[in-house]
């Protein structure tokens, strides 16, 4: 039987992971829920539920992918047996992945176009209203912004194809801090602007009256998003942890990070917006309309633009690889298929609704579902319905299903690692995820 592949290192764990959390649900989607959701009031909720749910949820998607070695439906099969309906949960994690890649890839592609704009200084003495309008003109283009979606479609495929060590662990490694820094100085940009001051206090100054069941689940959502758990995607990579590692420090490290890096998002783009005139609530243009206006206002703003835009693809390429690696590892072990065949199958299938994603932009399309742009209901349906029911299902069967003796073995890497706070893990695991994870989902289904 061929050797299953596992990352290099511990920093090749840290970092693939990172590279699969940090992407435009930080820099992208981020300041959107926050803008919506009443700024510091969403950020409150976003802290606790990341560090409170969000962490045990991810330790437990790699206990289940060390434990199996294998994709999320294989997963499920060889820890509880063909007979039960667990393996399903894996299928949904999958069906997951590949909505969320279809639409993912769709600001994937503007981020694409728009490093094509700054190349070519797009920007340039432009005033705000004319940026906003570029932006429109962009996503409402009938073909420009497809062949951008497929471009970096096909550049995902190229990149699974080739497998996880040399893909995904190389291109992480680098990247990933090379963003952290380009964005610490952007903060530093942001913050010097006139008027900055309002879009902190936006940010961190919480109107606990803001706090309502839709903004709970926004932030849950926000969260599951963020961190890529909930739907299998960490199953897949925990598949590849070696024996040895520890991936309670890992988890620990990569939530942290990942929290880190939205927030650092916010510091960027609110005090900018309020600075430049922008609604927190412009949704889908807030970081395409102010970073580029951030940017004219820096000496050598042509240099960094170019260089943010890059590294923001990158961090959005290493998203979009796990993605798809999550449906390659299924395609692979479940149906046999070849690595670079699977890797352009699921690319292909994911085109078909990508396609219909992007094109929902463009006014008076008639790609509308019940008053929402198609674009919006996989986004929603995906992290307001099948992340939390994931996510839900997940710590139900790492803290309930699995024999508690192996979850420890798990934790504890075979008694290896001390186990006093890794038995506090399990409770948590087992009583606090779900409880609050099913109260949050089910009081915004009453209201
Ligand atoms: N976490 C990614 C981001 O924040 O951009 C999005 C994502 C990637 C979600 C991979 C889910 C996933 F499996």
């Amino acid at each position: 039987m061929k050797q299953r592949e596992t990352f290099g290192s511990k920093l090749g764990i840290i970092m693939a992971t990172a590279g699969s959390a940090l992407g435009l649900g930080n820099i992208y989607r981020f300041p959107i829920e926050a803008g919506n959701n009443g700024g510091g009031a969403f950020l409150i909720v976003y802290l606790f539920v990341a560090l409170l749910i969000g962490t045990p949820l991810m330790i437990s998607e790699f206990i289940i992918g060390r434990r199996a070695k294998s994709n999320p439906v294989g997963a499920f099969r060889k820890l509880a047996g063909i007979r039960t309906a667990w393996p399903w949960v894996g299928w949904l994690g999958i069906l997951c992945a590949f909505l969320i890649l279809a639409f993912y890839t769709t600001v994937a592609g503007w981020t694409l176009g728009y490093l094509g704009k700054s190349v070519a200084n797009h920007f340039a003495g432009q005033d705000i209203t004319q940026i906003q309008h570029q932006f429109d003109t962009f996503v409402t283009h009938p073909w420009l912004p497809i062949v951008c979606q497929l471009a970096f479609l096909a550049l995902t495929a190229i990149v699974v194809a080739r497998g996880v060590k040399d893909g995904i662990e190389r291109w992480s490694k680098i990247l990933m801090p090379l963003l952290l820094v380009i964005m610490v100085i952007l903060c530093v940009k942001s913050l010097s602007l006139n008027g900055a001051a309002e879009g902190i206090k936006f940010l961190f100054k919480p109107d606990f009256s803001k706090i309502t069941g839709s903004v709970l689940l926004s932030a849950l959502g926000q969260s599951f998003f963020s961190l890529s758990i909930g739907m299998g995607a960490l199953i897949t990579y925990g598949s590849y942890i070696a024996r040895t590692d520890n991936m309670v420090s890992s988890a620990v490290s990569v939530v942290l990070a990942d929290t880190f890096v939205a927030i650092m998002a916010g510091i960027i783009i609110f005090p900018a917006a309020f600075s430049f005139g922008i609604q927190p609530q412009a949704g889908s243009s807030l970081a395409f309309t102010t970073l580029p206006m951030i940017f004219q206002q820096m000496t050598g703003g042509y240099f960094f633009c170019l260089i943010f835009f890059l590294l923001l693809v990158i961090a959005t390429l290493t998203s979009t690889i796990s993605l798809l690696e999550v449906i390659v590892a299924a395609l692979t072990e479940e149906f046999n298929f070849s690595r670079s065949k699977a890797a352009w199958a699921g690319a292909a299938l994911t085109a078909v609704i990508g396609v219909i994603a992007t094109l929902s932009f463009r006014t008076g399309s008639p790609l509308h579902i019940g008053g929402t742009i198609a674009f919006d209901l996989l986004d929603r349906v995906t992290s307001h319905y099948i992340m939390p029911i994931g996510g839900l299902l997940i710590v139900l069967f790492v803290g309930w299903r699995l024999k508690r003796a192996d979850t420890l073995d798990e934790l504890t890497n075979g008694g290896t690692l001390k186990s006093g706070i890794r038995q506090a893990i399990l409770f948590i695991i087992r009583y606090l995820c779900p409880v609050a994870i099913a109260v949050i989902f089910v009081s915004q289904l009453l209201q």
